[in-house]
């Protein structure tokens, strides 16, 4: 076995250890429920813009963006435009490296690389500091609800031609919206790659937390995950591919980074 091999089977044990350690799983629950309550996810910024992700959690997007080498991020959820920059940053090097290995100029406009969010309300600040990001060309953005129509047709048409596709959701966290958003999303993520569903941790909050909210307990992403994933085993859904669509909760990034906002939410499909 190679050193390189050696080292990645030593630190599957140890993610393997951590998922059975109920103890340190449990601990960093309460830490992240303590965490909500002083909105820590909203400390930080990305390249200049705020981010509503807590640390952990941008730790797996670049992992996943890495490993998976996308072309095209969907996201729902714009806010002050973070995660659309920290995607479309994980993109340009991805261009970066892909001109080191092959010996080029990178030409930043040429590729195709994109971002493309969806917002019910870019706020007119988000949307200037996003344009005027250096940045901006990879990134497009449209305003209205991630389950009208006609939005998610301008989503759709944008995605034709793309091969790799991560989408992100991370919009209205009702059970309700994040099903729809599912339905109409998820059919879009390529084979090998990731649909991620953020703030399924609502589901573990007490209700005192989100009482001002219209999501809590019992309708939030985390329950319409698992609605989602029942109606795929049970009446199947087709993907944009016209594959079988199927994806499996991957429980090893949870593991890994042990605090994050959406555990059950890493799906990969399959
Ligand atoms: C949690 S924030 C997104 C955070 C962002 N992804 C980040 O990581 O920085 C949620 C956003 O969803 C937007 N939103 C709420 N309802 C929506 C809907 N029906 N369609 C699209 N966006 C919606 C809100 O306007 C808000 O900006």
């Amino acid at each position: 076995m190679s050193a390189e091999a050696q080292f990645a089977a030593y630190v599957s044990k140890n993610i393997e250890g951590i998922g059975k350690d109920t103890a340190f799983l449990g601990l960093s629950s309460i830490w992240v429920r303590e965490a909500i309550r002083h909105n820590y996810a909203q400390n930080f910024t990305w390249l200049g813009r705020p981010v509503i992700q807590v640390p952990q959690d941008v730790y797996a997007i670049q992992e996943l963006i890495w490993t998976c080498r996308p072309d095209l991020i969907i996201e729902t959820g714009i806010a002050h435009g973070g995660s659309l920059v920290l995607s479309a940053s994980m993109l340009a090097m991805l261009d970066y490296c892909d001109a080191v290995a092959a010996g080029t100029v990178l030409d930043p406009k040429a590729s195709r690389r994109k971002v493309v969010g969806v917002d019910i309300d870019i706020r007119a600040h988000n949307r200037a500091g996003i344009e005027a990001h250096p940045l901006a060309h990879k990134i497009k953005t449209i305003e209205g609800s991630s389950i009208a129509p006609e939005v998610f047709e301008k989503v759709r048409a944008h995605a034709e031609g793309y091969e790799r596709i991560i989408v992100f959701l991370d919009s209205n966290h009702t059970h309700e919206h994040v099903l729809a958003e599912l339905e109409l999303y998820a059919p879009l993520t390529s084979k090998g790659s990731y649909c991620v569903v953020w703030d399924t941790g609502v589901e573990d909050l007490p209700d005192e937390m989100c009482a001002n909210r219209p999501w809590g307990k019992g309708d939030n992403p985390k329950t319409a995950v698992w609605e989602y994933l029942k109606r795929l085993s049970g009446e199947g859904r087709t993907a944009a591919d016209g594959a079988k669509l199927q994806f499996a909760t991957d429980k090893t990034i949870e593991h890994k980074i042990v605090i994050t906002a959406s555990a059950d939410g890493f799906l990969r499909r399959i």
